[in-house]
């Protein structure tokens, strides 16, 4: 099996100014300075991108946006386009988080231009998928599963998608402290994987990193980190405070 190298990512949502955004970066930037067997990202809300690309440029943490619109430039009030985002420093970027496909009518349709447009920047995406609690409850979770995955990467040959990571995030363990239990996360991961087996070749299924998201802190990392199809983590409320992303980082 291949060596896939762990990422993990900090989802800041719609949380800090830029001064506090660049502050949380410059602790957190003390805290791992000597971390190298691990990606690490954050992604702060858009007006802290550039406070923070300054922190974090040049240094072992990547810097990623939570969204974008896949149009390059136009007359589209409000939205920000990928080319937008390297230019202020992104190497990621979050495409097709719940809270945007319950909140904001993000749908498998736009998660696709979207990953299309992130990869044409050369943005690494960080592909969301995940079933809610009634999904699961009715044991539907590999069918909603299955249908993000195809619609979301409609189109794509595997070569397109060498840089592509995806998230898998329970809808029902995202802030709510209720998080998979490695069991449940490394049963997914599988599939996910094998999903992209079959839709494309072993090499991508392989070298695919899988990441977990849903209430992951410093105390659970360590026990999803050990199952072999979970190579990371995308954190939220736990990646707000510099020492607890840290350790989560340094599980
Ligand atoms: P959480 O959020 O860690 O606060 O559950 C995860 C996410 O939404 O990416």
């Amino acid at each position: 099996m291949m060596e896939r190298k762990p990422l993990i990512a900090g989802n800041w949502k719609m949380y800090k100014t830029s001064a506090e955004a660049a502050e949380t970066a410059k602790a957190l930037l003390n805290l791992v300075a000597d971390v190298r067997d691990v990606d690490m990202m954050i992604a702060p809300p858009f007006t802290a991108l550039a406070a923070v690309s300054e922190v974090v440029k040049n240094s072992n943490v990547g810097l990623g946006a939570q969204n974008f619109f896949w149009e390059k430039e136009g007359a589209y009030t409000g939205e920000v386009s990928a080319p937008m985002l390297v230019s202020a420093g992104c190497r990621y970027v979050i495409i097709g988080h719940s809270e945007r496909r319950q909140y904001f009518g993000e749908t498998d349709e736009r998660v696709n231009k979207k990953i299309r447009a992130a990869l044409q920047a050369g943005l690494i995406p960080v592909f969301c998928v995940g079933e809610s609690d009634s999904e699961r409850e009715s044991e539907k979770t590999f069918y909603v599963l299955d249908k993000q995955v195809q619609n979301g990467l409609k189109d794509f040959s595997s070569d397109d998608l060498t840089s592509l990571v995806i998230a898998y995030e329970p809808v029902w363990a995202i802030g709510t402290g209720k998080t998979a239990s490695s069991i449940q996360a490394q049963e997914v991961h599988a599939f996910l994987r094998t999903l992209i087996e079959k839709k494309f070749e072993n090499p991508l299924a392989n070298s695919l990193r899988i990441l977990y998201g849903g209430s992951v802190k410093s105390d659970n990392i360590a026990e999803l980190m050990a199952m072999p199809d979970v190579d990371g983590a995308l954190v939220g409320g736990a990646s707000l405070k510099a020492e607890s992303f840290a350790r989560i980082c340094r599980f």
